[in-house]
């Protein structure tokens, strides 16, 4: 072939290879517009761009060009694939930024919902009653006085007129930690402490606590229980003082209707001491199995308290007198809710604690 034919044939073929490059351009990145999502796009990619895609097959036919035209051509379809390449990942881009936020959207979950009402406990039997009469006389003018649990000897004894070897304290069997120290009996060694502490002032208190005597657990017994206690200190105070502090006491807890009776009784911390009987809430006095058929229920013991003890605290008995009474917590509780069984406050059983429960509207 003369070498002007040849040239021309050449200039034709360059012409035609880059025609052809256009178009090829031009469809790419229209297939990749339209991609609607990645498998669509890598499909693009491999048919454009893949080893058996145009572009490569152009590369091969430059076999046929000069050597002049090779590197122009070759810089050209560098070009072109560097630009589809290019377009190619912006889109990719989207596509994937589309893919997560479509997937977020699908998996969010709707925080408006109301969540799962979580279950809470309520007061214990034992905490309510305890509070229902703190209430009553922090409202008469009380205070609440607390004290330890491991207690001396001095003070859950011998400042309550029962010196070592008092025949009495067998009432309260009791559990030593040594011979000065054990788990307190009864809260009263709180008012010991208080009337030592207030040193000879007027004294309005109410000890709440738990308290230890060694006993056989049963039904109506057991070996830890709660205990409230009340003492009142000033000048003139009177059995009359007691009754109605009493009577004002069973009425709020077992109704208006209630009536106290106080019979002769013995402790040695109280002169004269009483234990307290209310009529009976169940038949009203006519007898029946609450009451066990007397009309009245017995709850508590009290008295006025004994000169020996305020002397002991620093009090001058013949001008400062004073009454003092305690009552068991499960016993009232046990009373008021019908609990047959003591052991059921301490054995944390939900079904018996859930009866207990108020639910709110
Ligand atoms: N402390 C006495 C007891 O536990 C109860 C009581 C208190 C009695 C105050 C009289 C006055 O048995």
């Amino acid at each position: 072939m003369p070498f002007e034919q040849a040239g021309i044939y050449m200039i034709k073929e360059v012409f035609y290879m880059e025609e052809q490059l256009k178009q090829l351009e031009q469809e790419a990145l229209a297939k990749i517009e339209a991609a609607a999502n990645l498998k669509e796009l890598n499909d693009v990619r491999v048919a454009y761009l893949g080893k058996k895609g145009p572009i490569t097959d152009l590369l091969k036919g430059m076999g046929k060009l000069s050597a002049e035209e090779r590197p122009k051509m070759g810089a050209l379809v560098n070009t072109v694939r560097e630009n589809v390449t290019a377009v190619l990942e912006t889109k990719a881009t989207v596509l994937e930024e589309a893919a997560i936020a479509e997937k977020l959207a699908s998996e969010s979950i709707d925080v408006t919902l109301p969540g799962r009402a979580i279950k809470v406990g309520n007061r214990h039997p034992l905490t309510r009653v305890i509070e229902e009469i703190e209430d009553l006389f922090v409202g008469m003018g009380y205070e609440i006085a607390e004290g330890p649990e491991v207690e001396k000897d001095y003070y859950n004894f011998e400042a309550l007129n029962l010196p070592k070897g008092h025949p009495a304290r067998d009432m309260q069997d009791s559990f030593y930690i040594s011979e000065e120290i054990l788990l307190r009996t009864h809260t009263s060694p709180v008012q010991a402490r208080t009337m030592e502490a207030k040193k000879g002032e007027s004294i309005r208190i109410i000890c709440p606590g738990k308290v230890f005597r060694r006993d056989n657990d049963d039904a109506t017994h057991s070996h830890q229980f709660m205990q409230i206690e009340g003492l009142v200190i000033g000048e003139n105070i009177r059995m009359s003082d007691l009754k109605g502090t009493l009577d004002t006491l069973a009425k709020k807890m077992f109704g208006a209707d209630r009536e106290i009776r106080l019979r002769p009784s013995f402790f040695p911390f109280t002169e004269p001491s009483v234990e307290m009987d209310i009529s009976c809430f169940k038949c009203g006095g006519a007898g029946c199995n609450v009451c066990k058929g007397t009309g009245w229920i017995e709850i508590l013991g009290a008295g006025m308290v004994h000169p020996n003890v305020l002397e002991m605290a620093g009090y001058d008995p013949k001008k400062v007198s004073g009454f003092a009474f305690g009552i068991g917590a499960e016993r009232i509780a046990m009373l008021k809710y019908g609990v047959d069984d003591i052991r059921h406050f301490y054995t944390s059983d939900t079904r018996f604690l859930s009866q207990f429960e108020r639910t709110e509207a």
